[in-house]
């Protein structure tokens, strides 16, 4: 592809995933504040240089007049981001329902919900129509947005309908598919009611992506056992089509976080975070606030380790980051509740008049902020339970340029550090 000036032109890329890069925050009839999402897949795609892409997602926000609506989208058009704009309820349905109350505790092997959680067969049953519903209007909004030439790139659980969907519209359409979170085991993924439709409209696609060689290979083993496809050492093949399955694991990019340490801001806020803690080892948790990364027993083991050393008592810190997420799920709010009671315990417990023994924050972080926290921290505490691609470890790494600080990871996230190092 030449431009006119017989420069190559870039790739025309549309990235199309349920979170935007940038979140909305309303301010009046028609302004709107945009800051950057927190998550990985933000994170990640941050590094994506060498396309001529845009971003079409969901809006993040209900906005049900048409004033606002065009105020967005036009905010949003400068930062070549497209809004879906979704209504309550099928947000509900569909991103607080389906996708985080069924799809999401399934791949992290969570099981899916019983009766406190879903309270009928029917209720399963709208929950997967939505999904489908929202994953049409992702589809409608591609649609219009597609040139001939452009890779579509989609993501993560909340899209698995959507390689289908484009494919019927244009089977010529170059469609991606890159799943965020861990894929189970077939023996899990038979539990969902609709696990042949799923995969069956994800291997629409032709190519699709994991992180690890184990997600992609659960992937093409749920494939053969429960479609009765044939897995070959590409990939899956239905009647002489070839989908391409691989391993894609993602990381940061490293030179923003080194670039932002040299900043006088940056280096001025490290400067106040050590006379700050000064005589204390710090310890640090940045997570979003989900049952997947541990954070309950993280604290939990903070709290054994000053029972049983009491001579660190007042030489330590755990800062806990934890910006609130998927806020209208009940799961998360009885994870938030219990996070805020093991804290107080804890902080009633070994807190002085002058200190406490643990800061615990329901907020994201700023990058400058974020990253002179990273730098000054002596121990980095990542302890999920189960986890796609932790890349807050990598981060922390990244920051600690000068410092020899020590990164506890979880057992399960010992092999996905790896791969990132290392490739
Ligand atoms: P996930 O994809 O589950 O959100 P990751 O660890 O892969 O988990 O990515 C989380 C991203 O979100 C990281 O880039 C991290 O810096 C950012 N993040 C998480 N918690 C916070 C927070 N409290 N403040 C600022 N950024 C955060
Ligand atoms: O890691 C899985 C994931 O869904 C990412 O795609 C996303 O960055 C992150 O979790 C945050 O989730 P949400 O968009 O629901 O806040």
């Amino acid at each position: 592809c030449q431009r006119q000036d017989g420069r190559p032109s870039k790739q025309r890329l549309l990235v199309v995933a349920n979170r935007l890069p940038v979140s909305a925050i309303r301010r009046g009839e028609d302004s709107w504040q945009l800051e950057v999402s927190a998550g990985g897949l933000v994170t990640a795609l941050l590094g994506l240089k060498e396309f001529d892409a845009k971003w079409i997602g969901w809006a993040g926000v209900n906005v049900p007049d048409e004033v606002g609506q065009r105020a967005l989208t036009n905010a949003l058009a400068e930062k070549r981001c497209i809004p879906i704009f979704l209504d309550e309820e099928m947000v509900h349905q569909y991103y607080n329902g389906y996708c985080n109350n069924i799809l999401w505790p399934l791949f992290h092997y969570l099981g899916i919900p019983q009766e406190d959680r879903l309270a009928t067969t029917r209720s399963f049953q709208s929950q997967f129509d939505a999904y489908k519903k929202a994953n049409q209007m992702f589809a409608e909004v591609v649609k219009e947005h597609y040139k001939e030439g452009d890779v579509v790139w989609c993501h993560d659980y909340h899209l698995m309908f959507l390689p289908k969907y484009l494919k019927e519209y244009n089977n010529k359409m170059k469609v991606g598919w890159f799943l965020h979170t861990p894929f189970p085991s077939s023996e899990i993924h038979r539990m969902l009611p609709s696990r042949s439709e799923l995969l069956r409209s994800v291997l629409a696609a032709d190519l699709v992506g994991f992180h690890t060689y184990d997600y992609a290979r659960h992937f093409v083993s749920a494939c053969t056992r429960i479609l009765g496809l044939e897995g070959t050492p590409e990939g899956v093949e239905d009647q002489g089509k070839l989908t391409r399955v691989a391993a894609f694991p993602i990381g940061i990019d490293y030179e923003r976080f080194i670039r932002a340490l040299e900043l006088p801001q940056v280096q001025n806020h490290m400067k106040e975070l050590k006379q700050r803690f000064a005589g204390r080892k710090v310890m640090l948790g940045v997570d979003r606030l989900d049952m997947i990364k541990g954070i309950p027993q993280k604290i939990l083991a903070f709290e054994k380790f000053l029972e049983e050393n009491p001579h660190w008592r007042d030489r330590v810190v755990l800062l806990q980051i934890a910006v609130p997420t998927r806020t209208d799920v009940p799961e998360y709010q009885k994870l938030t509740s219990q996070v805020h009671e093991i804290v107080g315990r804890i902080n009633g417990k070994f807190g002085t008049l002058t200190a406490v023994p643990i800061h615990h924050l329901d907020r994201s972080l700023d990058f400058h902020a974020l990253c002179a926290l990273y730098a000054i921290t002596d121990v980095a505490l990542v302890t999920s339970l189960r986890d796609g691609m932790n890349l807050v470890s990598y981060e922390f790494v990244a920051c600690q340029a000068s410092n020899k600080g020590v990164l506890i990871l979880s057992e399960v996230q010992h092999s996905l550090l790896g791969l990132g190092l290392f490739w």
